[in-house]
Formats: structure tokens, sequence, C-alpha cells
């Protein structure tokens, strides 16, 4: 089903170097045909004057080589600073904003936010700089602090994530037809993570709300580096407003009632690189990456997944017939519709040379996930889904090294229950005559609907 465009889509597909450009309105529809004149004609592609300041410039990557390169050195490549002044005269609000009392020696292993975020992100931002300043203490962190409850640890969730499934399923099995991002890949991580975290279910509307203003940067930002304008960023500061008070008032109740989920666990740990408890801040922190982190992604994998079942439908016979493939699938689903497709998290502290592009100290790296996973000099066969591929796991979709997105344990385990849910109770999905498929705008790459029909087993 081909996707369909918005009217203030402006992209259309390129046939050139010339008519590339991965940020306007629309591009998402492109993106993969962008990939291939990329790859083939400008690896190594330079934004001018988007880098750290306006006389430096932002580089696409779209090399798996170069981008397993990056992200395994966070030292050489930090997360990026942009400078304050030029960030005012431009008028707009970076999520790597600089800081003015950020200490320079930390810089490495830290993400920077913006100034005009005085209260949640600069909790994210405490957190980062008092809790994993350096690589060895984002190792540690990621150890004792999620690992436990998102990462290799997730499967611990896997009866509560199963039932959530069911529950969501049972909602509409006896209808005609149903929304399946709506009804079903939306709310299955909004459940889980409710639930992991310690968050009451019937917030779940304020979660999302939440979520949503975090993630207003990848949606509504202008260009690689997705900048807000003052006015919208200061309405996500509104939107936002309320959820460090609400995650103070979870924390009081668990201090009174403490309880088996994450919220509990963090005031409750002794963080061993510091020996001490955490603060009410860095916990704040805590919970806002897994919120900003764990909800849409997730979501986006799913219902891609549902497209790529729907139009092949041999493949939906063999793993229902076979289920211990499901797990191939959506390593494989993930490698080929990456839900990150990139993301302008590092920059260089060097002279650098990739693909024989010189890439000067103060650039901005673009790492575009999405293009590296669709490299034919790694993957033969890029676009297809080949379940006998060999490291199926070697995708970019959830980056790598010690900042490897720290939720893909949990993000995984959803993705496997839930299909071995849906494949338990329905014998075919098929799109409707209304179904649309139209893409999130931003820089995600999501399906905002999808409209289907079913027949049950
Ligand atoms: C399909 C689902 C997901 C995808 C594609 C995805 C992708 C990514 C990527 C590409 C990064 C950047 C890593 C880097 O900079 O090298 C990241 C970071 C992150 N992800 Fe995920 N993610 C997913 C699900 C989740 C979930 C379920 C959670 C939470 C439970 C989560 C929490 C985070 C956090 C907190 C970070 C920031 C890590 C840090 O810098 O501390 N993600 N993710």
């Amino acid at each position: 089903m081909p996707h369909e465009k918005t009217d203030t889509d402006t992209a259309k597909c390129p046939m050139s170097l010339g008519e590339v450009d991965l940020f306007e309105p629309g591009a998402q529809n492109f993106w993969y045909e962008s990939y291939k004149i990329l790859h083939r004609e400008s690896p190594v592609h330079k934004i001018p004057g988007e880098g750290t300041s306006p006389d430096t410039d932002g580089f696409i990557l779209s090399k798996y080589e170069d981008i397993a390169f990056v992200v395994k050195d966070i030292l050489r490549f930090p997360p990026p600073v942009m400078k304050n002044t030029d960030l005012e005269k431009a008028g707009v609000s970076g999520f790597n904003a600089e800081k003015e009392n950020i200490d320079k020696e930390k810089l490495p292993a830290s993400s920077v936010v913006s100034r005009h975020d005085p209260s949640l992100m600069n909790a994210f931002q405490v957190s980062i700089q008092s809790l994993r300043p350096n690589e060895e203490l984002w190792k540690a962190h990621k150890r004792q602090l999620t690992d436990p409850w998102v990462g290799p640890g997730a499967y611990r969730h896997e009866e509560m994530v199963t039932e959530a499934t069911n529950k969501l399923i049972d909602n509409w099995i006896d209808k005609d037809k149903f929304d399946f991002v709506s009804e079903f890949a939306m709310p299955l991580p909004q459940i889980v993570m409710a639930n992991i975290i310690g968050f009451p279910l019937e917030d779940i509307p304020f979660h999302k709300k939440w979520g949503d203003a975090m993630v207003m940067p990848f949606v509504y930002g202008k260009g690689h580096r997705n900048l807000l304008t003052k006015d919208q960023s200061d309405e996500q500061q509104v939107l936002l407003k309320d959820f460090g008070n609400y995650v103070i008032d979870q924390l009081e109740e668990k201090k009174k009632n403490p309880k088996e989920d994450m919220l509990s666990f963090l005031l409750d740990v002794t963080y061993e690189p510091f020996d001490r408890k955490l603060t009410d801040t860095e916990i704040i922190g805590v919970a806002y990456a897994m919120i900003i982190g764990g909800l849409e992604t997730t979501q986006y994998a799913i219902a891609h997944q549902a497209v790529m079942l729907i139009d092949d439908p041999d493949l939906y016979v063999d793993l229902d017939k076979n289920r211990e493939k499901i797990n191939a699938f959506v390593e494989e689903s993930l490698r080929v519709k990456a839900p990150t497709q990139g993301l302008s998290t590092r920059m260089t502290t060097q002279d650098e040379v990739f693909q024989g592009v010189k890439v000067p100290k103060g650039s901005i790296l673009h790492l575009r996930y999405g293009a590296a996973n669709v490299d034919p000099d790694t993957f033969e066969c890029p676009h297809e889904i080949d379940l006998d591929r060999k490291a199926l796991t070697r995708h970019l979709t959830f980056s790598q090294g010690h900042r490897t997105c720290p939720g893909n344990g949990i993000s995984r385990l959803e993705q496997n229950i839930a299909w071995n849910c849906l494949m338990d109770r329905i014998e075919k999905f098929e799109y409707t005559t209304e179904t649309k498929i139209e893409y999130q705008s931003g820089i995600m790459l999501g399906t905002l609907e999808l409209l289907l029909n079913f027949s049950k087993k």
C-alpha cells in the first residue's frame, strides 16, 4: 500500500542528488529513495552552516561502517553543543543548546539541553550531569538503574506484557474493523511503560500528552537539529509544566507505599558508584527518559510490522506456523523500517575523514540509522526481509556501543509478544477500503493511522 501525502507535504521523489532533502515536509515518503542516491553519490552529505555554529556544517552520515564507528567512541564523538548566542540570533531553541554552567570537562558523555527549559528537561540534564558524567558512570547507570527494568532484565515483564496485549485485543476482537495504531500499537507501550515505571494506568492520557510534548522537537523541529522556535519551545514548556510535579506526587506515594516498580526501586536503590541514594530530581530525569524514549518508537515499530505482514500474507502464515521465526522478523523489520531514522546526536572534536570526505572539528554528525540499515555494502538485498540473515541484531536501529538505546530489551519483548498474541487469535489482517497510510511528520518514521479488517481464528 503506497503512503499518502498530506496537503502540506512539499517533497517529491528525488531524481538526483540536488533534489535530496531529508528534512522538508513529506520527505518521509521518499527517504528510502533518497538513501539510494546518498549511498551512491554523497555518503557523507554536507548541510552547510548547520553545525554547532553558523560557520560550521552538519554532515549526514549514511554508511553503516561510519555510523557504527562513530557511536562506539563517545569521547571522540560527544553530543553536540550549540552556542546559545547563535540560537538566540536565529530565534530558535535546540535540544542541544548550550547551557552556560555546563562543566566542559564533563561534556563527552553528556547530552546538553536548551536554556528555555528551566524545569523538566533540566531534571533530565541534571540527572545526566550528576549520575553519568563520564563513560564509566554511563555504563554503571545503565547496568544498575535501567538494565534490570527495560534492558536485558525486561524478560521479567513477560507475563504483564502478554496480559496487556491480550486485553487490548479483547477490546476490538468482536468488531468488523479497527484502527491498529490507536487501538493496539499505541496503547501497548503506554500500558507497559506505566506498569514498569509504576504510574497509575488511569493517568495514561496525561502520559501521552507529556510524551507528545517531549517529542515536539522530533515532530515539529526544523532541519536535522530539530530546532524549535522560541514560541514552540515555550509552548512545550507549558505542556510539560506538570510532569515534574506529577512525578514528585508519585514519588511521595511510593515513599508511603513502595511497590514492585521502577520508581520504588529508584527511591530505594543505593547508586553504587557514589554509594548514595538518588535525589528526586535525578529520579524525575530517569522517568522523563523512559517516557520520551519508550512510547512512540515501539508503537511505530509494531505498526510497520503490521503493514509488512499485510503486504506479504505468506510471511504472516509462515510466522504463524513457525513462531520461533517471529524474533527474526522483528529484527529484520526494525532494520528495514527503523522508527528512529536519524539523530544529530554527535559532533566532531577533531578533524575527521569519512569515505574520503574531510569533516572538520566542530561539525554536527547526523547519524542516519535508517540509511545505514539498508547500506548495500553491508547488507545483501538490503530492502528484503530475510529471516535467515546472519547477525540479525547487527542493525543500527537502537544504535550501538555504550549509548545504545537502554530500552531495547523491553521494546523487543513487546514486539515479540504482540505478534505471538495476535497470531494466536487472528487468521488474517487486511486493509479496508478506507485505509490511508500517512507518515508522522518530523524525524521519526511512523504511521499515524492504520484501519484494518481481520478474520478471527
Ligand atoms: C523501536 C523502539 C526504539 C527505538 C528504535 C529506539 C532508538 C533509540 C536510539 C537510536 C537511541 C540513540 C542512541 C545513541 O545516541 O547512540 C535511543 C536512545 C534512548 N532510548 Fe530508545 N529506542 C526505542 C525504544 C525505547 C524504549 C522502549 C525506551 C524506554 C524504555 C527507550 C529509551 C531510550 C533512552 C532513555 C535513550 C537515551 C539514552 C541516553 O542517551 O541515555 N527507547 N533509542
